[in-house]
């Protein structure tokens, strides 16, 4: 406005965000980086991968990952795939199993872990005092690779910011890790199982014990004592607190 004809510069009105509004923006970016570690991942570049963008305000829920998912063609397991075997158990669970892949069985029902290395896995379960039930269990590859072959990197590449989000999701405490596959495959490494099986390994904050696979304690059963050591280490943890 002017003063007495005589021109006056206007007051700059600088637009200082307030206190208030600056510490809710530094909240969100914080939950947003937080949910981001969490779904594992662990830098950012380029466009993400589908499977890892959710951008949601809600604690996504696993049908809401399920239903991302759909009648998934991402990679090349869906030619000749049956079923999708997204994973089943309790969304509360405390304890996760994670296996390598559907086999024949679990392709045919769409459940993980079903044929006779499921069965024994559940014997593993019930002898931990607990049921199929209270527990979670998926795998890394949702497709039944064919001849029973491990997933390929691509494939793993592909399917993983699913099985990422299904452990944000769930939370557990432990993870058991299911042979070589699911362990290397989780913990980025290439050790052999036989070396770091029965140590505590650590994902994102969650504590991770990598073990034999049900289906090579067919093959071996002399190596049943070693699982069952690794899964006594396991209840005490889950017993106990968060001591390892
Ligand atoms: N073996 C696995 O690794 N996963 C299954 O679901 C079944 C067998």
């Amino acid at each position: 406005m002017h003063n007495g004809g005589q021109g006056e510069f206007p007051k700059t009105q600088t637009m200082q965000p307030s206190r208030n509004h600056l510490s809710e923006v530094l909240e969100k970016i914080q939950d947003r980086l937080i949910y981001y570690r969490d779904i594992g991942i662990k830098e950012f570049y380029g466009k993400l991968e589908e499977s890892m963008t959710v951008p949601k305000k809600h604690k996504e829920t696993l049908e809401d990952i399920r239903s991302d998912i759909g009648d998934c063609t991402r990679c090349k397991l869906h030619h000749k795939r049956t079923h999708i075997v997204f994973g089943e158990g309790s969304p509360k669970a405390k304890l996760m199993f994670i296996g390598e892949g559907p086999g024949h069985d679990e392709d045919v029902t769409g459940r993980p872990f079903v044929g006779r290395a499921g069965q024994l896995l559940t014997k593993i379960i019930e002898a931990m005092k607990l049921k199929r039930e209270d527990v979670y269990i998926a795998n890394i590859a949702k497709c039944r690779p064919p001849n029973n072959r491990a997933p390929e990197p691509d494939e793993v590449a592909t399917c993983e910011g699913f099985l990422h989000r299904q452990i944000a999701t769930i939370q557990p405490k432990v993870i058991v890790c299911l042979g070589s596959v699911a362990a290397q495959n989780l913990l980025k490494t290439e050790r052999k199982i036989s070396s770091f099986r029965g140590q505590w390994q650590d994902w994102q904050g969650i504590f991770v014990m990598p073990t034999y696979h049900p289906a090579f304690l067919l093959r071996n059963p002399a190596m049943k004592k070693e699982v069952w050591d690794d899964m006594k280490k396991v209840m005490e943890l889950l017993k106990k607190g968060d001591k390892k």
